[in-house]
């Protein structure tokens, strides 16, 4: 089986370099930016000139792109892989989208005789380094089966969550949490610190405690050292959070703590922190509230 690769970005890249190295089969790659893809090709992956010529080639192909635009732009652009893949051929989507787009997706797809999955991932750079993600995905029991080895190169456990949309729905549901639990926790130090806690003294007492999501002990390093190299991009959160309150008005229900969330990543994205980690929201509020990050280290020393 050969199989296409579109979308080589921190996550493609890691998924990209697992199906060549582990499972040793023939891939077809895809970037907007070529550069992206060298890595790749130096592991003996096929450059494609565009998304159509990639697709020509293929009976399965992967996308792992920024958000339902860049899919979008893949798929149904000029020069797009959906009319160019061979009837039966099978599309599985590993983007963060909304599970409406999905479902658009899955159609225009079907039309053409192409099956198509939503399986987006849990899990970040590591676990897609190590071939450990989790997939959480929507689409027919067949379609899953076919892909069911390629994703086990990938990832650590496959969910079925159920029919075109489920998938990235449940996807919706785990980032929800992130980018509030983030958010929630940020505001948490600002409040402690602003009413003279350490910011050490915080960290040590909160994380591991039951007030606190489990995925915040990784974040620590980055918030005492102020340096939030990118794992999970804040302005793909960003990105999330407004097509979680998308997904809210178009099946009718208020989703007020994500809309509140979604605004404030909006404002760190605008202060320029979007290519940084998500978890420099902290470091967003704490500006904001006045807090002087130099003085915070300096309270740490005294309370050695
Ligand atoms: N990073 C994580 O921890 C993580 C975890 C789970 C899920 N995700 C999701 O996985 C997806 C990829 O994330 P990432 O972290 O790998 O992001 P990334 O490093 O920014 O990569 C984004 C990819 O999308 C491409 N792209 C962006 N806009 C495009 C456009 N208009 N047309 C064509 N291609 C376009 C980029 O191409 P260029 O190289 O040309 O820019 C790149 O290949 C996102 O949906 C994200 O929400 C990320």
């Amino acid at each position: 089986m050969r199989i296409g690769f579109i979308g080589l970005g921190l996550m493609g890249s890691r998924m990209a370099t697992n199906l060549l190295r582990r499972a040793g089969y023939d891939l077809v790659v895809y970037n907007r930016t070529r550069a992206k893809a060298e890595p790749v090709l130096d592991l003996g992956a096929i450059w494609a000139d565009s998304p159509a010529q990639l697709a020509r080639q293929v009976d399965l192909i992967f996308t792992m792109l920024a958000h339902p635009e860049a899919v979008k732009q893949m798929a149904l652009g000029e020069e797009g892989f959906l009319d160019a893949l061979p009837p039966g051929a099978i599309w599985a989507d590993c983007s963060t989208v909304n599970p409406s787009f999905s479902r658009e997706m899955a159609s225009q797809a079907r039309e053409r005789g192409i099956r198509f999955l939503d399986s987006p991932v849990a899990g970040t750079v590591g676990p897609a380094t190590e071939g450990k993600l989790l997939f959480l995905v929507g689409g027919g029991p067949e379609d899953v089966e076919t892909c069911r080895p390629l994703l086990e190169v990938m990832g650590r456990k496959i969910v079925h969550v159920g029919g075109h949309g489920q998938g990235t729905g449940l996807k919706m549901v785990f980032n929800l949490l992130l980018g509030e639990a983030m958010l929630a926790f940020s505001e948490a130090l600002v409040l402690g610190r602003a009413l003279g806690l350490s910011r050490d003294t915080l960290l040590d007492l909160l994380l591991g405690s039951a007030v606190v999501a489990p995925f915040l002990n990784g974040k620590r390093q980055r918030m005492v050292e102020e340096e939030y190299a990118a794992e999970f991009p804040l302005k793909w959160m960003r990105k999330d959070l407004h097509l979680a309150s998308l997904t809210g008005y178009e099946e009718g229900i208020a989703l007020p703590a994500v809309n509140v969330a979604k605004e404030v990543f909006a404002l760190a994205a605008g202060d320029g922190l979007g290519d940084e980690d998500f978890s420099a929201i902290y470091q967003f509020m704490a500006d904001k509230a006045g807090l002087d990050q130099s003085q915070a280290k300096a309270s740490y020393g005294r309370d050695e």
